[in-house]
């Protein structure tokens, strides 16, 4: 069976903790597609050009060292303007969804563009002071030197570079499932995403 499952959200909204989770209970591989924006971002910090940077990127890449800093961030969202960036990494993703026993993917355009088929598509959301919070706590956790106002004026101005590219702007799909959690527990979002995703599942 393929069974394919799209997240898509802002920064911080909660959607890696719930793919993770989700894909964990169902069984099925999960694809942080972030993380292939974030790889050819670290590239282009030592001058690599972004568009052959993304043509051949690996999936080892992805496994090595700490991705999930603020400059790397800030640098996904950038090479994730450039068209040819994008199309350079649709196959990838195109052929993880179609995997064998399901799969889940996260990110800003797999309901849109990469899956616009995907049996279930939930477009996860939060305020972005709620985000800015969230985030704040985790790169604190991390030992990162950063300010809470630091941290807001990060996420809205990925946000607003997210949203407003040309080419696959982060939105929700016509037929998303919007999952705002703002005012959620993360188990309170995971229980919501798992209903949703089990009333879709095909009967055995
Ligand atoms: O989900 P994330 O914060 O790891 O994503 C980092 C950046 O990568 C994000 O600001 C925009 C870009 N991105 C994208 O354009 N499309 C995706 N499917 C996933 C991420």
């Amino acid at each position: 069976m393929s069974f394919a499952v799209a997240i898509d959200g802002p920064a911080a909204a909660g959607k890696g903790t719930i793919s993770k989770a989700v894909a964990a209970h169902f069984a099925f591989a999960h694809l942080d597609t972030g993380l292939l924006y974030r790889a050819v971002g670290r590239r282009t910090l030592n001058g690599t050009d972004p568009v052959a940077a993304a043509q051949d990127l690996t999936a080892e890449e992805l496994a090595q060292g700490d991705l999930r800093t603020a400059e790397i961030a800030q640098a996904a969202s950038k090479v994730a303007v450039i068209p040819e960036v994008r199309a350079a990494l649709v196959d990838f993703q195109r052929a993880f969804a179609r995997r064998a026993g399901g799969a889940v993917l996260d990110g800003r355009d797999i309901g849109t563009v990469i899956c616009p088929k995907a049996d279930v598509k939930l477009f996860v959301t939060a305020s972005a002071e709620v985000r800015a919070e969230r985030r704040f706590l985790e790169l604190n956790a991390k030992g990162a030197d950063v300010t809470r106002a630091q941290v807001l004026s990060d996420v809205q101005e990925r946000d607003a570079r997210d949203a407003e590219r040309s080419t696959a702007p982060m939105k929700p799909a016509e037929d998303a499932i919007l999952l705002d959690t703002s005012d959620l527990s993360i188990d309170e979002a995971l229980a919501q995403a798992i209903e949703v995703i089990e009333s879709m599942l095909p009967a055995t």
